[in-house]
């Protein structure tokens, strides 16, 4: 058994050291709004933070989050950053599937957590990697605007 730190809560599992995060989030404690999208750190959907840095869950083995903060979607929050981008998705309608969209909003407060007044250069850069087939990006990006204000 290891102890996490997720969402606040010290919660206990039963996996390998090298069980992908994303494998423990989602299917041992059903924390289920962490999406599996390639499984192969491309696509972003898994995104969650660690330590306070926005990371791939299907790249990072259980091993490397033992003793460090998790915050999954479910737990986002409640520090403005995340209060601002939440509100800012609603109120812009970014979701289209909505598949993608944990990520992308756990990449966004990351972003504004570090950088409150983040340029486009500067959105690319840090949701680059968080890939939506939608196309939601030009109000992604907006709502990103919005929740900077
Ligand atoms: Fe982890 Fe795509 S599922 S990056």
């Amino acid at each position: 058994m290891t102890t996490l730190d997720i969402n606040g809560k010290a919660t206990r599992v039963d996996a390998a050291a090298d069980t992908p995060l994303l494998w423990v989030l989602r299917d041992e404690l059903q924390l289920t709004g962490t999406k599996y999208g390639c499984g192969q750190g491309l696509c972003g959907a898994c995104t969650v933070h660690l330590a306070g840095q926005p990371v791939r869950a299907c790249m990072t083995p259980l091993a490397a989050a033992v003793g460090k903060q998790i915050v999954t979607i479910e737990g986002v929050g409640p520090g403005r950053a995340a209060k601002a981008v939440l509100e800012a998705w609603k109120r812009l309608d970014v979701v289209q599937c909505g598949y993608c969209q944990p990520g992308q909003i756990m990449s966004a407060v990351a972003l504004l957590e570090k950088n409150p007044k983040p340029s486009d250069a500067d959105i690319d850069a840090a949701l680059g990697g968080n890939l939506c087939r939608c196309g939601t990006y030009v109000r992604i990006r907006a709502a990103l605007h919005a929740a900077a204000q």
